[in-house]
């Protein structure tokens, strides 16, 4: 077995909150397990130039309560072909990294996963505002952007009660609605559209409205993932059929940015302890996962095929509690 001795650590995909904290986690715990940790700026894109350098302990003081990463992230399109992915591999061997650790969603663990399949060692940890990484319950980044999203529903609500209008709030969540649903329930939506389901005007948005009126309700709030498209359509179309005025709020980016909840900066150190850990016992080509309270590591390949599903009683609550 060769023993790992030097590693590259990358931020890969959207950014998220916590992905400092892991950044951190991963230097402090790799030199502690006494490796050379080499960060690797903007993702696969840095991997392909060589953009990569020694940290050390101090490289990652004062960064855990930073949103964003320090090593910045980007899209390749070039490491999306076989012929990236194979001059990646070569930059890692030009560069004697034993191991690259991988901090993004499914999306760059693809990329980890076909780096792996032509022998170079990886490691992955979830980090996604989206929650929608299939084999962990959770990632890192989603409940600082959730409470984000909740605190900015609240102050919507305010101003929608002051003057009875009803506030569509596009939320981020191009293919997971995992944000819409949580914010739905914490921030009392009176209804909630997500890209799993789709939905049907009159039966989804319209009838909850004019049902919440009936029972005296004056102002309503509709959660919609930023993947069911026009929203300001949607808008428009309640204020067409109920006369209930209606604005449009998009969340955007401000869902990205911003200190990192004690959740997120916890499950990151937890995680990168343990993806070091791994590596120094010479496991590799995993992804770490949440599964309840514990911290667990499964096959990158297995990993991949994984699929997480909205919970149904999650939608049924939301409803619920709308009354
Ligand atoms: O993957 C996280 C995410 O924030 C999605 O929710 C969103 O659809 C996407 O990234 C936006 O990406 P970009 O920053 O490239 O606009």
């Amino acid at each position: 077995m060769d023993e790992i001795k030097r590693i590259g650590v990358l931020t890969s995909g959207g950014d998220a909150p916590g992905m400092n904290a892991a950044i951190r986690g991963v230097v402090r715990s790799g030199i502690y397990n006494g490796f050379t940790v080499y960060g690797i700026r903007r993702g696969y894109e840095g991997l392909l130039k060589g953009d990569m350098t020694e940290m050390n302990l101090r490289s990652v003081s004062d960064i855990m309560a930073r949103g964003g990463t320090i090593l910045q992230t980007a899209r390749s399109d070039e490491f999306n072909t076989p012929e990236g992915v194979q001059r990646a591999k070569t930059m890692a061997e030009v560069f004697r990294l034993d191991a690259v650790v991988v901090i993004g969603g499914d999306g760059s663990f693809r990329g980890a996963r076909d780096l792996s399949r032509i022998g170079v060692k990886v490691m992955g940890i979830p980090a996604t505002i989206d929650n929608d990484v299939g084999c962990s319950d959770y990632t890192i980044g989603f409940d600082t952007a959730l409470n984000t999203v909740t605190d900015a529903i609240d102050k919507i609500k305010d101003t929608a009660h002051s003057h009875e209008r009803c506030s569509v709030v596009e939320v981020m969540g191009r293919d997971a609605g995992y944000i819409a649903l949580h914010a739905g329930i914490a921030n009392g939506a009176e209804a909630v559209i997500l890209p799993e389901k789709g939905f049907e005007l009159n039966a989804d948005i319209i009838k909850p409205i004019i049902d919440c009126r009936n029972r005296g309700k004056h102002h309503y709030v509709v959660v919609i993932a930023e993947g069911i498209g026009d929203s300001a359509q949607i808008a428009k179309d309640i204020n067409a059929i109920t006369g209930i005025k209606t604005t449009t709020t998009i969340l955007g980016h401000i869902q990205r940015g911003g200190k990192p909840s004690v959740r997120d900066r916890v499950t990151a150190g937890l995680m990168s302890v343990y993806a070091t850990g791994l590596l120094k016992k010479g496991v590799y080509n995993r992804i770490i996962a949440s599964k309840g309270d514990d911290i667990v590591d499964i096959d990158i390949e297995e990993a991949l095929e994984m699929k997480k599903t909205i919970d149904e009683e999650m939608i049924t609550t939301s409803k619920i509690l709308s009354l």
